[in-house]
């Protein structure tokens, strides 16, 4: 059977320069407010003033036209069986870091290091344990770019299908290009879903979370798991949409979600934590809580 992802275009598969040029534009979008409170961060200061990139527009433009709420099933039974690869955790981290930033490979922090920055930011924060895993583990996903996934299916901001789309996610207009837009069923605040059904229930648009909460959804606490699946859905924790969608636990859950999000966006430091040091904690943590191997 021919896939749809097959027939799309090498630039419709990789209009950015790297996966990391969205999580820039999500920190130009959300800026850094204790950087900003302590006139830190003149560079992020003038991101914020820079017009995005046309890569950025053009990747949101791919994202919002065809994450329609049959692609994501198609997604869905593709990969949740995850038959595809199995792999100790720490050859996963050697598998995702395949992904390099062809445009800037100089300074850019390698995958790796973004999630172990993550990682002991949130130690350092006196946290526990398992959401410093969450941190280590939260982009994982991300292989999907290397199973093949266009980058508009493996990042970007995650968002309900199957209902109306929020203005309050970025660039909404674009919403008019997908297909599930004419689609009067889908087009109602609650779509195919019941009012306060609970987000469990929803299927968000298809990427790096739903698929890192799947795989690691026997082993972590709930609050981890709402971390790892909902941590791009930026137009609910940062905006506040969808609120018909929710249930009493999916409130609950917010503020843990709510709580992970500065540690993704504002963890990046200039010193690469030291790994030799670190080593044996994480061997240890990861031994806690995961498998040996982790199946993708
Ligand atoms: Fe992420
Ligand atoms: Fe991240």
């Amino acid at each position: 059977m021919r896939t749809q992802q097959n027939s799309f275009k090498d630039s419709e598969i990789h209009p950015l320069n790297s996966l990391d040029e969205w999580e820039e534009a999500v920190l130009q979008r959300y800026p850094d407010p204790d950087s900003i409170a302590k006139d830190r961060s003149a560079d992020q200061y003038r991101n914020y003033e820079t017009p995005e990139r046309d890569t950025v527009r053009e990747f949101y433009r791919l994202n919002h036209t065809y994450q329609t709420y049959d692609f994501v099933q198609e997604k869905r039974a593709a990969y949740l069986q995850f038959n595809k690869k199995e792999m100790p955790v720490w050859e996963a981290f050697d598998f995702l870091n395949q992904l390099v930033d062809d445009s800037d490979p100089d300074t850019d922090l390698d995958q790796f290091q973004h999630l172990l920055q993550t990682s002991e930011a949130i130690r350092a924060d006196g946290h526990p344990d398992w959401m410093v895993l969450t941190g280590l583990m939260h982009d994982m996903g991300k292989v999907l770019c290397l199973f093949g996934e266009p980058q508009w299916a493996v990042v970007g901001d995650t968002f309900p299908v199957g209902c109306a789309y929020s203005d309050k996610i970025v660039y909404p207009e674009f919403f008019r290009n997908n297909p599930d837009f004419n689609n009067p069923v889908y087009q109602t605040p609650t779509g195919v879903y019941e009012p306060g059904c609970g987000l469990r229930n929803v299927h968000m648009s298809w990427g790096h979370d739903e698929y890192m909460y799947q795989m690691m959804k026997d082993y972590l606490p709930e609050q981890g798991l709402y971390m790892l699946r909902y941590h791009s859905f930026y137009a609910w924790h940062r905006e506040g949409a969808y609120s018909e969608l929710l249930d009493g636990h999916d409130r609950e859950m917010l503020r843990w979600v709510k709580l992970f999000n500065p540690y993704d966006l504002y963890s990046k430091c200039p010193v690469p934590p030291d790994w030799k040091q670190l080593r044996s904690y994480y061997e240890d943590l990861v031994a806690k809580y995961l498998p040996a191997t982790l199946k993708f």
